[in-house]
C-alpha cells in the first residue's frame, strides 16, 4: 500500500514526465514515425477504429496524450472525450482540436485515471491506446469503465503487456551492439537503467513499497506498472470478444537502428514479418495486446 503523500509525489513526477517527453532524435519511437507505425501496428489500430465507430457515437479515451486517436475518431463523426494526467499534453491536444477541421472537436480533460470517478452509463465505447500499462490501480479503473459504459458498450484496448526478461535482455544486447541513432558512448551510460528496463510488474510494485528502487524508472515511476495484469483485469470485469497479442520483439529495434531513410520501410517489413513468424510458431506471445471487450450485462 502506498501512503497518500507518497502517491502524490509519485504521480506529480509522472505527470511532469509526460508533459516533458517529446521527440528525441537519438531515441526515435514507433509512434512518431507514421510509416513504421502503420507497418507494425496498423492492422490492430484499424480494428480499434472500426470497432469504436460501430459501437456508437459517445466515446471516452483513457490516457489520450496529444489527441491523435481522439481526433481520428472525431473525424469519423464521433463525440469524443479524452482524459490525460498531463496538463501540458491536454493543452497540446486541445490546441490541435481547435485547429482541426472536424464537425465536433473532442473535449480534452485533465484527470488521474487511478482516482477518477466516471459518469454512469455515459459512453457507448471506451478506448485505451498504450495507456493502461501506466495505471497503478487498474482494477479500480476497470470498475469505473464498466460503470461508465452503457449496457453492451465496448471497451477497446491496444496496450503494452511486456516482453519478458529473456527478450528484453536480447533486445538490450542488440540495441547495445547495433548502430543506432544513439551513439555508443551514451548507450553505455544506459546500463544504470537496466534494472528498471528488465523489472517485472511485481518487482516494480515491490519497489514502490520502498525497497529495490532500482526497478523503477526515476522520472516515470509508474512506467509499465501494470504490464503483466492488463489481460487478467480486463477478463475479470468484461466479456472479451477478441484478444490477440502481436509484435513480440523486433518492433523494439525497428525505429532505433540507424540506416538511410529510404531503407527503413523495407527493413521494417522484414522485421515485422519476423515478429509475425515468432507469434505463428508459438515461440513467444506478443509484447502488445489488442482486446475488444464488452460490458458483461448484455452478453447474448
Ligand atoms: C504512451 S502515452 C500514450 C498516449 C496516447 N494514448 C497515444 O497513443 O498517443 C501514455 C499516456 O498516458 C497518460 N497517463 C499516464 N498515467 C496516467 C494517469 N494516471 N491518468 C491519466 N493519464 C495517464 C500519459 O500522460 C500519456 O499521455
Amino acid at each position: 500500500m502506498i501512503e497518500p503523500r507518497q502517491y502524490h509525489e509519485l504521480i506529480a513526477r509522472e505527470s511532469l514526465h509526460w508533459g516533458e517527453v517529446g521527440r528525441d532524435p537519438e531515441n526515435p519511437q514507433m509512434w512518431h514515425d507514421p510509416v513504421l507505425f502503420r507497418i507494425f501496428f496498423g492492422k490492430e489500430y484499424g480494428r480499434l477504429l472500426a470497432r469504436a465507430v460501430s459501437s456508437g457515437p459517445r466515446i471516452l479515451e483513457l490516457g489520450s496524450g496529444e489527441g491523435h486517436l481522439a481526433l481520428e475518431l472525431a473525424d469519423r463523426g464521433m463525440q469524443v472525450t479524452g482524459i490525460d494526467l498531463s496538463t501540458e499534453r491536454i493543452k497540446r491536444a486541445s490546441a490541435r482540436a481547435n485547429s482541426a477541421h472536424v464537425g465536433s472537436p473532442p473535449t480534452f480533460l485533465v484527470g488521474d485515471l487511478n482516482t477518477i470517478e466516471l459518469p454512469v452509463a455515459a459512453y457507448d465505447c471506451v478506448v485505451a491506446h498504450d495507456s493502461l500499462h501506466h495505471i497503478l490501480h487498474l482494477d479500480r479503473l476497470c470498475a469505473e469503465v464498466e460503470k461508465s459504459l452503457r449496457p453492451g458498450g465496448s471497451f477497446l484496448i491496444m496496450d503494452y503487456i511486456g516482453m519478458g526478461r529473456v527478450r528484453k535482455l536480447l533486445a538490450g544486447a542488440l540495441y547495445g551492439v547495433l548502430p543506432t541513432y544513439q551513439p555508443y558512448r551514451k548507450k553505455w551510460k544506459l546500463r544504470k537503467r537496466l534494472a528498471a528496463f528488465l523489472a517485472t510488474e511485481d518487482q516494480k510494485r515491490t519497489a514502490l513499497r520502498g525497497s529495490h528502487s532500482g526497478a523503477l524508472h526515476q522520472d516515470s515511476p509508474f512506467e509499465e506498472i501494470s504490464q503483466g495484469s492488463i489481460v487478467t483485469e480486463i477478463q475479470r470485469t468484461f466479456h472479451v470478444v477478441e484478444l490477440e497479442t502481436y509484435c513480440p520483439f523486433w518492433f523494439y529495434l525497428a525505429p532505433k537502428v540507424r540506416m538511410p531513410a529510404s531503407w527503413k520501410p523495407s527493413f521494417a517489413r522484414i522485421l515485422h514479418a519476423m515478429d509475425d513468424l515468432i507469434i505463428k510458431s508459438g515461440l513467444a506471445k506478443g509484447a502488445y495486446v489488442w482486446i475488444a471487450a464488452r460490458k458483461p450485462s448484455m452478453i447474448s
